[in-house]
């Protein structure tokens, strides 16, 4: 029985029990009136825990079993874990099921900032690598299997290596040429494919199939962003061909989630994923890219707007309006159209589409490019463009993280040890993370996004090793 059915069938056929457990609001006998208003009553009817006949997420043997086998064999993994805590769960819980303290792994340094939480969790020491930038759209490039092959083939105590595709930008990287590489070496590969939840069922406007099908051990998908489910729901995957043990990603999300996962997500998991691989689900992505398609041929006769199209998954609409900064399009479209975009950088904006995205929004956003594309845009609108390096990190993002620390003026923290993230958010990459050292670049940045900083001090009696981790 799917954990849908049993709780309709609890419902139709009253089948409430005197329960003295959690929740005590009991399927909703008390709602908070103002909780209420804007959650509905059904919300509480379908919260649960770990009752009869209701499994334990923890270690399923009923019905969410069940629904787990169900999404592994959609998905054609080996194992697939309900993650209702997000992905960043999923990659934390990926990491820990795989690297132990002082392991090196390899990363794109143009993760999500739950990695480097993972590397705090587990102690690894990250061997940071930097994808190509497209300066035109001030994104980061797929990740070149070259650079992997160099850095495994240079370094045999690489664990595992960790990757986005599709980027927050919606950038695919080849994950059949590196995961040959990283199988070649022994290395596990992780992708996060947070903003790919969509890839097992768009193959066909696309053209990429799902990192776990193309050589990939683990990936992880956040319904919530592209699929039409409610945050935070989310799935985590081993392949087949994986020797990752699916027990050890079961201890790894004990150790890290509540023991209290929600009924009403799980159920919503259920629901996105049977609606996904459904008819009315394919005819729904179907109807998506195609409004998709219909919105880039009808912008790109625009004259001075461009939209990205390089090897990249169509949903994720970049564009660039020539000649006005791309941070001034967002404050025109916010201000004068009432459109938000997913994010801006110095040159490009992202919109999000996915499950949920109505043919008026495409319009909106289409006319009010029209509008602008006639517009006279003041030149004070150029900005200046952000330099990216690696920092040079001197301690591991846990030794970091355990470190004394203090709080100090972001201007006088030039020369000194980052204690804390410095993440702009969206998309929540890091640009200098724990145990990194702050340069002036920095600290120009930091001060313009008024995020604030705190430092290891380098007077409270800490010897700063001599030499740097290794990083490239
Ligand atoms: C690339 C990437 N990975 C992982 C995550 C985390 O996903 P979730 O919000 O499902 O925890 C995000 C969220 O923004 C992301 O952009």
């Amino acid at each position: 029985m799917s954990l849908i059915r049993k709780i309709n069938y609890n419902k139709k056929f009253n089948k409430k029990c005197f329960n003295f457990t959690t929740p005590s609001h009991s399927q909703g006998d008390f709602v908070c009136p103002d909780a209420e208003k804007i959650l509905g009553r059904k919300f509480y009817e379908c919260d649960y825990s770990e009752t009869e006949g209701f499994d334990n997420l923890r270690a399923p043997d009923g019905v969410l079993k069940e629904l787990q086998q169900n999404i592994s064999k959609i998905y054609t993994s080996k194992s697939s874990f309900i993650l209702t805590n997000g992905s960043t769960s999923g990659i934390v819980a990926a990491m820990l099921a795989v690297l132990q303290q002082n392991d090196e792994v390899l990363i794109a340094r143009n993760c999500h900032v739950s990695v480097y939480n993972g590397l705090v969790l587990t102690g690894a020491r990250p061997v940071w690598f930097l994808p190509e930038k497209d300066e035109k759209w001030d994104i980061f490039k797929s990740v070149s299997p070259e650079i992997i092959e160099r850095h495994l083939k240079s370094n045999p105590l690489i664990k595992a290596v960790i990757i986005t595709s599709p980027t927050y930008e919606g950038i695919f990287s080849s994950i059949p040429q590196i995961s040959e590489i990283t199988k070649k070496y022994g290395a596990i590969l992780i992708v996060d494919e947070a903003h790919g939840a969509l890839c097992n069922f768009s193959r066909d406007y696309t053209g990429y199939a799902p990192a776990i099908v193309s050589g990939a051990d683990i990936s992880v998908h956040s319904l919530h962003k592209t699929a039409g489910a409610p945050n935070p729901c989310a799935l985590l995957h081993i392949a087949k061909s994986s020797k990752v043990n699916p027990q050890d990603i079961q201890d790894a999300l004990n150790l890290i989630t509540t023991t209290s996962p929600s009924y009403p997500l799980m159920a919503a998991v259920e629901a996105t994923v049977e609606f996904l691989f459904s008819r009315n689900g394919k005819a729904e992505i179907r109807k998506l890219y195609d409004m998709v398609e219909d919105f880039i041929t009808k912008v790109s006769v625009l004259e001075n707007v461009e939209v990205y199209s390089g090897f990249c998954d169509k949903s994720k609409i970049l564009l660039r309006v020539a000649g006005i900064p791309a941070l001034a399009v967002a404050k025109i479209l916010n201000e004068d159209f009432k459109i938000e975009e997913e994010f801006s950088n110095d040159n490009s904006l992202l919109f999000l589409t996915g499950i949920g995205t109505s043919k008026k929004k495409f319009e909106a956003l289409l006319q009010a490019l029209r509008e602008m594309s006639a517009m006279d845009i003041d030149a004070d609108f150029l900005c200046e463009k952000t330099a990216i390096a690696l920092p040079s990190m001197i301690y591991t993002p846990r030794e970091a993280y355990f470190h004394p620390s203090e709080y100090i003026d972001t201007e006088k923290a030039a020369g000194r040890i980052c204690s804390e993230v410095i993440l702009p958010y969206p998309p929540g990459i890091p640009l200098i993370l724990p145990g990194e050292m702050i340069n002036d670049e920095n600290i120009k940045f930091i001060m313009t996004e008024k995020v604030k900083v705190a430092g290891i001090s380098r007077s409270s009696g800490q010897e700063i090793p001599e030499k740097p981790e290794k990083f490239i």
